[in-house]
């Protein structure tokens, strides 16, 4: 086909504009704003890899000693296949709810932990566009979701696909929808402030999927050509959080991550550290995923907010609802199942109150996690302890 030039200028002018179009932000000035805390949700239009191939076609060829893609591994893992049917049910209902809840508390941004596009997120492909557009476009599109902004964070489904997934979600995703806010840079850690009247709070997000030794094992699905470099320079994030959290003045300062330095499961204690270092001599506020599930605790002073809640919940990564030790605050979860919702937090210059919302999980005629009034918090605190 042969393009006329003027055709190329329009073009050229479309794609001009679209550079220039700017990410949400959420509003400036508010005596007190609310803000969601969300984490481990994107499950809906996973297409898992059929059982034939997974059960009998994988084994033979890791016999023949052939590579399988990390994609396809994890695309074949039994037990997230195993949720998806519940988990697409979970996220949907869970989204509707963090709506109801946000519309009357009036949310005016969204905090995200990761784990945004299950199994093995996007990347820069067809299947990875339509992906996004599925688990996030359009689950989140309406009522208090349409204009709200979510500052976005890596999880380890998010990086499954390499440097070609990290790029989708810092680089193009923000330009397919302005809602989708990853910094200025398109790094894959970044900071900003939230402003109010007479506060501030400063946001650092970093990618913990750069820290974790155990995704640097050559079996692991999450060891790619990002986190292999990554990884090689975690001095780089670790250096911007402590920069940032010097040069900030900010009443309130957060570390935004996706795994746990403290949790019910697997504590990250030694990959984590250098970061939560920085946190607790800024007397700063870690907020966190990975954990399907909602806790609070309070280790060293420092407050861990989990918020791993909205999609596929499970019981086992809260302990079953059984506390470890007196750092574990609260736990939403029981023997048999942990509760869908998330955490809000209403930040002034008094203070940060971060409740917990859990949803009462009517589902298939039975109610899988009840909660008699899930329209007002299971559990709340208030941060007063300023950062320094
Ligand atoms: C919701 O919060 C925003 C940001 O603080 C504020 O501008 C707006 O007036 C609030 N809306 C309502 C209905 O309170
Ligand atoms: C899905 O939910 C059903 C109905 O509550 C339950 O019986 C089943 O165990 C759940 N499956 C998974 C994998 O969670
Ligand atoms: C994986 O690592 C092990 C031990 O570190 C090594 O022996 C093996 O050759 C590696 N395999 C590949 C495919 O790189
Ligand atoms: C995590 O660390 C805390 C505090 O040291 C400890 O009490 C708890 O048992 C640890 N959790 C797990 C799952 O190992
Ligand atoms: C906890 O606090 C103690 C005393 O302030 C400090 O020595 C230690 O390094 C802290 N632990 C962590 C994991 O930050």
């Amino acid at each position: 086909m042969i393009v006329s030039a003027r055709y190329l200028l329009t073009i050229g002018a479309l794609l001009g504009g679209v550079r220039a179009k700017k990410s949400l932000v959420a509003p400036k000035g508010a005596e007190v704003l609310t803000v969601g805390v969300v984490g481990d949700y994107g499950w809906v239009g996973w297409t898992p890899v059929p059982d034939h191939f997974c059960l009998e076609v994988l084994p033979e060829l890791v016999a023949d000693g052939i590579t399988i893609p990390n994609e396809v591994l994890n695309d074949c893992d039994p037990g997230d296949k195993s949720s998806l049917a519940n988990a697409t049910v979970f996220q949907t209902d869970t989204a509707a709810y963090i709506g109801q809840v946000c519309s009357m508390k009036n949310c005016s941004a969204f905090i995200s932990v990761g784990d945004s596009i299950y199994d093995s997120g996007v990347d820069f492909s067809t299947g990875g566009i339509l992906r996004f557009q599925e688990a996030w476009v359009d689950m989140y599109s309406q009522g208090v979701f349409e204009h709200a902004p979510w500052y976005q964070c890596l999880g380890n489904h998010d990086i499954v696909k390499g440097q070609s997934a990290v790029d989708f979600q810092t680089k193009i995703a923000p330009k397919y929808d302005s809602r989708w806010y990853f910094g200025t840079k398109g790094l894959p850690y970044y900071t900003y402030d939230l402003v109010g009247k007479d506060w501030t709070a400063t946001f650092v997000v970093v990618d913990s999927d750069c820290f974790l030794s155990k995704y640097q094992k050559n079996t692991s699905v999450y060891y790619n050509d990002y986190t292999i470099e990554c990884h090689k320079h975690t001095k780089v994030q670790v250096d911007f959080l402590a920069e940032t959290f010097k040069k900030s003045k900010a009443d309130w300062k957060f570390l935004q991550v996706h795994h746990p330095y403290m949790s019910s499961s697997t504590n990250y204690t030694t990959d984590l550290m250098p970061l939560i270092k920085i946190v607790e001599e800024h007397n700063g506020i870690v907020i966190n995923g990975h954990d399907h599930c909602l806790a609070h605790y309070v280790f060293n002073s420092t407050n861990h907010i989990l918020s791993g809640g909205a999609g596929y919940t499970q019981a086992g990564d809260c302990n079953n609802g059984i506390k470890l030790g007196p750092y574990a605050k609260f736990l939403a979860a029981n023997a048999e199942a942990a509760a869908n919702g998330f955490v809000t937090m209403d930040i002034s210059k008094h203070g940060v109150n971060v409740e917990y919302y859990t949803r009462d999980m009517q589902f298939d005629g039975s109610d899988l996690y009840a909660v008699k009034q899930d329209l007002m918090p299971s559990y709340s605190f208030e941060i007063t302890k300023k950062s320094k």
